[in-house]
């Protein structure tokens, strides 16, 4: 009898967590995915927590009430600041992005000195501080608010977001000497070339990692009902919801996604 095939939704404030969407595809090939992004209320990186929980438990409730199984909040923001408030929302199992990370990190790279760039809200918040500090490794900080609107433009090689973001590296590489970046935001794995790069200009040899694979492997593992879809042949399907940008969504999705998206169908969650 074929097993039943499980329901993953995905949940970002925008497209950015597509990038997420697309490494779990690649582990967990035989599952059924729901992917939301709030577009109508990004970017939650400059919001209190207070508005962040809220709309991330309405995004959270909608999908529980879809069918999903299993929830992978792919917006770090929203994993740095509602977790909580997210998990004691739905009935169903929780993962966020900022752990997987960092464990990947502690893994491979054991003390060594991170810096994490992210939104202004998640760095505010210390998660990643608080979790690499548990894990031994030195954490440094930095908000790069100008980066995920320069994303959302599409502009991921274009000489204002290099120039921007060798600005932020510049600040931050005066407090201190990384061997690891973690791209602490669902959009930048966009930029990662670019990140690297820039690096590398200006004297930095550190590694660069981000969130989606770990994440797509801690889901693998950690949701054990999930076991038969990481080995399945059935090919993934899908569904998409955005709360606004219909048309932007489904013209700049696919560069996050790497593959043409499915229809993008438009929902309201409130105010
Ligand atoms: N998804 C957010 C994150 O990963 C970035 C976009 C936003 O600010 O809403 O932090």
């Amino acid at each position: 009898m074929p097993t039943p095939c499980p329901t993953i939704a995905v949940f970002d404030s925008g497209f950015g967590g597509l990038t997420v969407l697309r490494a779990l595809l690649h582990r967990i090939p035989g599952a059924h995915y729901i992917y939301l992004g709030d577009t109508a209320r990004l970017p939650y990186g400059e919001k209190s927590q207070m508005t962040i929980a809220r709309y991330a438990v309405e995004a959270a409730r909608f999908l529980a009430s879809r069918g999903a199984d299993h929830l992978v909040i792919a917006c770090n923001t929203a994993s740095a600041l509602a977790m909580k408030e997210i998990v004691a929302a739905v009935p169903i199992p929780v993962l966020g992005v900022i752990e997987p990370v960092v464990q990947m990190t502690h893994y491979k790279y054991p003390l060594a000195e991170t810096l994490i760039l992210a939104t202004t809200a998640t760095v505010r918040s210390h998660a990643y501080r608080m979790s690499c500090e548990a894990r031994g490794l030195l954490p440094i900080e930095k908000a790069c608010p100008l980066l995920v609107p320069l994303i959302e433009e599409g502009w991921t090689d274009h000489h204002v977001t290099r120039e921007v973001l060798r600005i932020y590296l510049k600040e931050a590489l005066a407090v201190c000497s990384p061997s690891v970046v973690i791209l602490g935001c669902t959009h930048y794995p966009l930029i990662a070339p670019l990140v690297r790069d820039t690096l590398r200009e200006l004297g930095c040899n550190a590694e660069v990692v981000d969130s989606a694979d770990a994440t797509a492997f801690v889901a693998a593992t950690a949701f054990a009902a999930l076991a038969d879809a990481t080995t399945s042949t059935r090919p993934p399907t899908f569904e998409c919801y955005a709360t606004d940008s219909i048309e932007k969504f489904q013209r700049l999705g696919s560069n996050f996604l790497g593959q043409p998206l499915p229809e993008v169908h438009l929902i309201d969650l409130g105010g």
